[in-house]
């Protein structure tokens, strides 16, 4: 049985967090996985092994980190002829206001556009604030820009938005949409 790899690009870690979450989910299953942020040496060197990929980048000033857009550019080759998915993570899917998620899917599908990834499945994901490690340049910054559920930035701790049963779901929903004898 081939492995199944979980790539991720992370700025403040949640989406690292997001990752391990699908990894252990994977290996319970009965898959072999392995785990890399795309912004390490080992992103430069992965083995054309894999059955699948999970591919997961958070959004920041509308945009996917740069190590997780070159490692798809660089790798499309295969990616395109495996089945991939690819969970954008981001916190506008966090207002009720539907023009706020429409810019959360213009984000994902410009990710698609910009690397020619061509997934199985495309999913939005709710991410986290993390207050108690932004520096005040940050917070200022969220004040403006995100302003989940209405709620005042910077009078909130911590929070995590991520539904993770919903995330867990994804995966169910990749691996039963995927299974085949050899695979
Ligand atoms: C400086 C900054 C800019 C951000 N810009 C956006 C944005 O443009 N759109 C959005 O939906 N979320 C934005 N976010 C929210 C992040 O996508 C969210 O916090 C996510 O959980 C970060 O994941 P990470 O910890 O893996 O980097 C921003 C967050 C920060 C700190």
């Amino acid at each position: 049985m081939k492995p199944i790899l979980v790539v991720y690009g992370t700025t403040e870690g949640h989406t690292r967090k997001i990752g391990e979450f699908l990894t252990e989910r994977l290996r319970a299953a009965g898959k072999e996985v392995d785990l890399i942020d795309s912004a390490t040496p080992q992103a430069k060197e992965v083995p054309l092994v894999y059955a699948g990929a999970f591919i997961l980048g958070s959004v920041h000033f509308d945009r996917h980190q740069s190590a997780l857009v070159h490692f798809v550019k660089e790798n499309l080759g295969w990616l395109n002829a495996i089945p991939t998915a690819f969970f954008s993570v981001n916190l506008n899917m966090t207002h009720r206001d539907p023009e706020a998620r429409a810019e959360a899917q213009k984000c994902l599908d410009g990710f698609l556009e910009e690397t020619g990834l061509k997934p199985y499945m495309a999913r939005l994901v709710a991410g986290a604030l993390k207050y108690t490690q932004y520096d005040y340049f940050k917070r200022a910054l969220l004040r403006y820009l995100v302003r989940p559920g209405g709620v005042e930035a910077s009078a909130t701790p911590d929070v995590e938005y991520t539904d993770w049963e919903e995330v867990g779901r994804f995966v169910d929903e990749y691996l039963e949409a995927t299974q085949s004898p050899g695979r």
